[in-house]
């Protein structure tokens, strides 16, 4: 790994970044453009830490900060997320290997007063001349160092898998169901598809790592503390890609 290029780690709130913060040493903040940076070093190796705010448009416009002022060697973007499936709960990890925008989609024609049917739409990426259902991957071997981290993760269960993205929180169970029993989506947040869109144009490996906050299916609230687990499974992620796997 080239060692001047640092590994950038991503989260939306606070609360998904606090952990970092406290465990990287040299910590420096750098603003830009009102998005919050946090330069230091894990393991002897450049680290930065950025705070995207919450969303989609955010976690873009913050991804392509980072990347043109920083030049990340990786980028982990991490945080919490809700489960699409009965099967996966609080304090267990998703590992995104794809990840889908959920907010990209093509209605079924209606007529006036025959109102509107969200289990009808279809997920669509818009582009010119050839809209297709499109999820992005990861980054191969980004995936491969995340899944050999899974026994350091002892709270909960880890799987691998596709992260949907969007500006929503889902409380709608047969929508919650659609998202998983039609897409195969395991969990959804609101940044990850951005980190992924935008590092693809850049080719630069990404990852989605998720910690379960909360199941609407099996009505475990919503804990934000969880975030904290996501940190430190990143953490574990960087220290093999530090150490060279
Ligand atoms: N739906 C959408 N986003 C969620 N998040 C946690 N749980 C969910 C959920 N069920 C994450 C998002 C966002 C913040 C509100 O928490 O990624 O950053």
């Amino acid at each position: 790994m080239d060692k001047k290029r640092p590994i950038l780690v991503q989260g939306a709130m606070d609360v998904e970044i606090n952990y970092l913060k406290e465990t990287i040493i040299n910590l420096e903040e750098i603003e830009l453009f009102g998005y919050k940076f946090y330069k230091g070093l894990y393991n002897n190796y450049p680290i930065i830490i950025s705070k995207t705010n919450i969303g989609l448009i955010q976690a873009a416009v913050a991804t392509f900060i980072a990347i043109t002022n920083f030049n990340p060697v990786a980028v982990i973007n991490q945080g919490t997320a809700g489960a699409n499936s009965k099967d996966i709960h609080n304090h267990d990890i998703v590992i995104g290997d794809e990840c889908i925008n959920i907010n990209s989609y093509i209605t079924s024609h209606k007529e006036e007063t025959q109102g509107s049917n969200p289990l009808e739409w279809e997920l669509l990426t818009f582009k010119e001349g050839k809209d297709e259902f499109l999820t992005i991957k990861s980054d191969k071997r980004l995936c491969d160092i995340a899944t050999k981290c899974s026994e350091q993760h002892v709270n909960g269960k880890i799987v691998v898998g596709r992260i949907g993205s969007g500006d929503m929180w889902d409380n709608e169970i047969d929508r919650i169901k659609w998202f998983n029993e039609k897409y195969n989506i395991l969990c959804e947040d609101m940044e990850s598809i951005s980190a992924y869109t935008v590092c693809n144009k850049f080719n630069i490996p990404v990852i989605g790592i998720r910690v379960i906050s909360d199941n609407e299916l099996t009505k475990e609230q919503y804990e934000r503390t969880s975030a904290i687990e996501a940190q430190k499974y990143t953490l574990e992620i960087c220290k093999k890609l530090i150490e060279g796997e």
